[in-house]
Parts: structure tokens; sequence; C-alpha cells
């Protein structure tokens, strides 16, 4: 493997990153002015969850890149390619726990939100993590997620409405940040869905109420149900969230995390069922790495 090419500005840190068949210093330029990704955040992602040197979950996120990049409408992703990254960056000493994160653009093309026919941009990036609390806030925030937006349910990378939600919600303490919907109906955080439980029975909003469809949150589904808990996806008014005995986030760096407080409604963190659903999806993820 070629060592990566040196940057002129600041170091690259912990992060490794691939771009087009190279290792690349992470800071350095790699990535044309006129890609597609940038220009117009028009491109797809996955991020995945890295234990001893091992992606989780790896055919998960594939099937939805592809969902992704077919909702974009652009061209399928060549897997070979991709898988040729991940080895790349996770080549030597292995990460103990951290994130593997995959891009795929459009490839360079206008200025405009017009395409043109040019090769798509693969990029690789992978580097330690921290471990998560336990549990955190979650802040609602005033703005909306449109479920019927043209991308609603893909995970592009035009994800600037995150990173200011995000920022609100860590203002105020917050952890995460949860989003209703166009028609005032949970959806779910920046980078995580939501779950709530009522009654002992566990909730979170269906695919019809514009989360992405969460890595995480299918597994909880999955798992949940075949360990004989009750778990139902279907609309979910927002004051589901003041009525909740107890509610939990899920997300591909997170697992399972409890709420300790919605704004400044404090909730048992983890309650009975949460403690539950943790310790099923902890047990099952250690059986198999790529469920
Ligand atoms: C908007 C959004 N919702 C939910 C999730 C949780 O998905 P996953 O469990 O696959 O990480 C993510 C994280 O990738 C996300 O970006």
């Amino acid at each position: 493997m070629s060592e990566p090419r040196k940057s002129t500005n600041r170091p690259a840190g912990n992060v490794r990153a691939w771009v087009n068949g190279e290792r690349v210093d992470p800071t350095a330029p790699s990535i044309a002015a006129v890609d597609h990704g940038i220009t117009v955040g028009d491109g797809v992602f996955e991020t995945c969850k890295v234990i001893d040197g091992v992606p989780f979950a790896l055919q998960r996120h594939a099937r939805r890149l592809d969902r992704s990049m077919a909702g974009l409408g652009l061209a399928a992703a060549d897997h070979k390619v991709i898988a040729a990254g991940i080895k790349a960056v996770l080549a030597g000493e292995p990460i103990a726990y951290g994130r593997l994160r995959y891009t795929v653009t459009g490839g360079t093309g206008p200025l405009g939100s017009d395409r043109d026919s040019s090769p798509l941009t693969y990029i690789v990036t992978a580097g330690p993590d921290r471990p998560n609390p336990d549990s955190g806030k979650l802040v609602v925030v005033p703005w909306t997620r449109n479920e019927r937006s043209a991308t609603a349910g893909l995970k592009t990378t035009s994800y600037a409405e995150n990173v200011v939600a995000l920022a609100y919600a860590k203002e105020r303490g917050g952890v995460e940040a949860a989003f209703a919907n166009s028609v005032g109906d949970l959806c779910e955080g920046t980078g995580s869905n939501v779950f709530v439980v009522v009654d002992g029975e566990i909730l979170t909003p269906d695919l019809a109420s514009g989360p992405l469809a969460g890595v995480t949150r299918e597994l909880v589904i999955e798992w949940c149900r075949e360990e004989g808990l009750t778990v139902r996806a279907e609309p979910l008014p927002m004051s589901i969230l003041t009525k909740a005995q107890e509610v939990f986030i899920t997300s591909t760096v997170k697992d399972v995390m409890a709420v300790h407080a919605i704004d400044d409604r404090p909730l048992p963190a983890p309650g009975p069922v949460t403690a539950q659903v943790v310790e099923i999806f902890t047990r099952r993820s250690r059986e198999r790495l790529d469920p």
C-alpha cells in the first residue's frame, strides 16, 4: 500500500483516509473542487462501528447505501471498490473502538444542480472514537423534518440541517436533538432514531414519518420482537414525549442510549424496559459481527 500524501496544513490526527484507490492524508486536498458531493451535497454515506479492527453490520449498511444511491438517482456503487477502501483504512494497527465512514458522491459536476456523466467519487475514512455516555438529554428543536422530501429516508451528504439542530441541542445540554415531521409527529434525531416506552410497549416512528431506516433501529426491532417484547412502528404525535415512561435513542455510534431528560422533563435512565433492550442489543451484537 502506498504511503498517504503529506499535508502541508494541520496534522491528519488519527483519521485514516482513502480516496478513489489511494491512501491519502485526510487533511490534504484529495477531492476535486467541483465534486458534486462538495458543491451541492450530491452524495450518500454510511457510518459503521468498528470493534477490534472489524466493522459491524457491513452488509446492512451496504444495502442502505444502495437504497440511498437509487433514491438520489445515482448509478449503483461498486462494492468491490468500497471493500478495497475499507481494507486499506483498516489495515495496520487495529482500531479498538471507532468508526468507519464511507461516502460515494456523483463525482465531478457542473456548479449547479445538473449532473454530468462523470464517474462516482469514493471516499473511505476510519478513526478511533470515544465511547458514549450511558444516557443523555434529548432537546426538541424548532425545525421540522419533511417526510415528503425527495430525500426523506436517504442518508445523503446534505447534513447541514443536522449540524444546526445538534448545535442547538448541545447548547442546551443535550446529547441529541428530536425533530418533529411536517405534520407534528415524532420523526428522529440528527443522527439517531427515537424509541419511547408506553405502558410496557416499545414504540418508534414508522418510516412513513420520515426517519432514516437506522440499522440499529432495524436490529432493535427484530431482536426485541424475537425475544418476546412488543415493538410497534407507527405514527407518534410529539405529545408522546410528555407521556412516555422511558425514552431511548439508537444509532451506529450510540448503540442503545437511554434518555434521562427531554428538555426539562426528567426520565428514569435506564428505565426497566430500556435496560432490557440494552442487554438484548449488547448480547446479540456480540454474537454476530454482520447480523
Ligand atoms: C438522520 C439519521 N437518523 C438515524 C440514524 C441512525 O442510523 P444507524 O442506526 O444506521 O446509525 C442516523 C445515523 O446514521 C442518521 O444520520
